[in-house]
């Protein structure tokens, strides 16, 4: 075999263990003066003069240049932490490019060493080198600016309010309900006792647990389909909604919001969403038109006592319910 493939080889599948296996355990988390990635990098550059010293293959300059060219590279892109940015990097790399070519034109006998295959290749003594320098690359470097500047239509991105602020007072079942400091009639307990209710009455919280059971219910026949039976919103049918059904689970939502928000959710669901929504397509049903008042309510209560959120309330601030 050729010294200058043997040579190549040896670069590449050297460079591919050390790399793929050496690297990662020589840059634990904990920095130490041994295992470290520079000292990593001296020992790839110790292997790279070594087998060429070892073996006597005395490569050509041209190849050395490259070598030593494609060194710095990795350094820069791979070995130096933390990464620098890239207008950094080309600047590194045009200064490690004049140290090559230093490197490569110190004497008159390499450099003309150098020369001789780039000679070649323009007067035409390599023919396949010379199709693909002349014909080849230019074609290459036309399509690349042709791709780049031809104009690209892109979707514009959609900023869509996903709790948009909600009106004053809806109207549910003929009857028109202020918003602003609504409260859930069936919450009693579990540190939201409202004030208007009757907290201390049901100690032993049977009250609250019976509704939320029935809340539970109203869930299960109605809501899980979309929001999933770990109230996650991977119901069966939620990989086919854009947007996907709300995740009570995620702080983003319940969590966040009042239960006069959600009452008016649920109650007017998707087409009952305002303008700033919009491009609304969401799958979510006006709830009002299947449900009961309270159990609209209910099943609100429940979705707070499964995830184990709390409500929003009206006394630690008083602006209006969502807003995100
Ligand atoms: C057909 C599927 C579907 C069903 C059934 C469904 N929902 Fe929804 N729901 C959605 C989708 C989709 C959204 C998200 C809408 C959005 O982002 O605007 C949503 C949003 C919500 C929200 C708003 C959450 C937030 O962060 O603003 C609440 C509350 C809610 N649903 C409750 C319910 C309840 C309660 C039921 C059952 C009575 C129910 N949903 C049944 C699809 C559904």
């Amino acid at each position: 075999m050729n010294n200058v493939v043997k040579g190549i080889l040896l670069y590449v599948v050297g460079w591919a263990a050390f790399h793929y296996g050496l690297f990662d355990l020589m840059k634990p988390k904990e920095f130490s003066w041994i295992a470290n990635r520079y000292v990593y990098f001296l020992l790839f550059v110790f292997y790279c003069i070594g087998f060429n010293l070892v073996l006597k293959l005395k490569p050509p300059i041209s190849l050395n240049g490259l070598v030593v060219w494609l060194l710095g590279l990795y350094f820069y892109t791979n070995i130096l932490y933390p990464p620098v940015p890239w207008t950094l990097l080309i600047t590194y790399m045009m200064l490690w490019t004049i140290g090559t070519f230093l490197y490569i034109s110190q004497d008159p006998v390499t450099f003309a060493e150098f020369r001789k295959p780039i000679v070649k290749t323009v007067i035409g003594e390599y023919k396949i080198a010379r199709y693909i320098v002349f014909i080849a690359l230019p074609l290459l470097v036309g399509f690349g600016t042709y791709k780049s500047l031809e104009p690209k239509f892109e979707e514009p991105v959609e900023l869509r309010t996903v709790h948009p602020a909600p009106p004053a007072t809806t109207k549910v079942h003929g009857k028109s309900y202020k918003l602003e400091g609504l409260q859930n009639p069936f919450r009693t307990d579990e540190q939201d006792n409202y004030k208007d209710s009757f907290p201390f009455l049901d100690a032993d919280k049977q009250e609250y647990m019976k509704s939320v059971t029935e809340g539970g219910t109203i869930f299960f026949q109605n809501c899980h389909y979309c929001h999933g039976d770990q109230l996650n919103g991977q119901g069966m049918f939620s990989h086919v909604f854009n947007p996907t059904p709300a995740n009570f689970v995620d702080p983003g939502t319940i969590a966040m919001l009042r239960e006069s928000f959600l009452f008016w959710r649920v109650s007017k669901g998707g087409p009952g969403l305002p303008n700033e929504s919009t491009p609304w397509s969401s799958a979510m049903p006006p709830w009002e038109e299947h449900l009961k008042t309270e159990e609209i309510w209910k099943v609100i209560l429940f979705e707070y006592w499964y995830t184990g959120w709390h409500p929003r309330t009206f006394d630690e601030e008083s602006s209006s319910g969502g807003g995100e």
